[in-house]
């Protein structure tokens, strides 16, 4: 069914079935890649939060979490500017990393944790995303895991939001 959020109009795109497998193959592969060590996943917030939450409920072996806060997104249009709203207080000395994003765009916001993540002395630094735009994707950086790729248009539920609406959906909507 169509929804409205502010002026704007969505109709379904992917459903909550969809979501849940393409994060439980998430969880499989990156389980089977830090099988012998004990992974920081590091949520992105505001977008991340329900991805983080089913693929912790998908992720069986021993793991740490922690959350940062970027915002780049302005209503509908990405902002070259990326802001660090809450920080990292944690030592990650020797550390494999894996950031959890709920959706990569243009790439600004990876590109400026990695800047972020450049000096403290990780092991690694993986990148996972629920959802990548690749014809929006213009960086260079190595996205290891990805859910699901969609089309350059935009879309909203599922933690993803237009101008804070949308979050609280359990599908996942697309501009019509
Ligand atoms: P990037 O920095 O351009 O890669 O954008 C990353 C952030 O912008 C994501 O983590 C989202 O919070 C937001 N974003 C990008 N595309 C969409 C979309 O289609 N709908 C809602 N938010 C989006
Ligand atoms: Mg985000």
């Amino acid at each position: 069914m169509e929804i409205q959020l502010h002026d704007k109009h969505f109709v379904p795109f992917i459903s909550a079935d969809e979501l849940d497998k393409a994060i439980a193959k998430m969880a499989t592969q990156i389980s089977k890649d830090f099988e012998n060590e004990v992974p920081v996943f590091i949520g992105v917030l505001n977008g991340a939060f329900m991805v983080v939450s089913d693929f912790m409920k998908h992720y069986k072996n021993p793991c740490e979490l922690s959350f940062i806060k970027m915002a780049s997104y302005d209503g509908m249009q990405t902002t070259h500017e990326v802001k660090q709203l809450i920080g990292l207080n944690q030592d990650l000395t020797g550390r494999s990393v894996v950031v959890i994003e709920d959706i990569v765009d243009t790439g600004n916001t990876i590109e400026e944790l990695q800047k972020l993540f450049a000096d403290k002395n990780l092991k690694q630094l993986k990148f996972a995303t629920l959802f990548l735009k690749p014809e929006a994707y213009k960086k260079d950086i190595k996205i290891d895991y990805i859910g699901i790729e969609i089309e350059n248009k935009f879309i909203v539920g599922f933690g993803l939001d237009y101008d804070g609406l949308g979050r609280n959906l359990s599908e996942v909507y697309q501009l019509k």
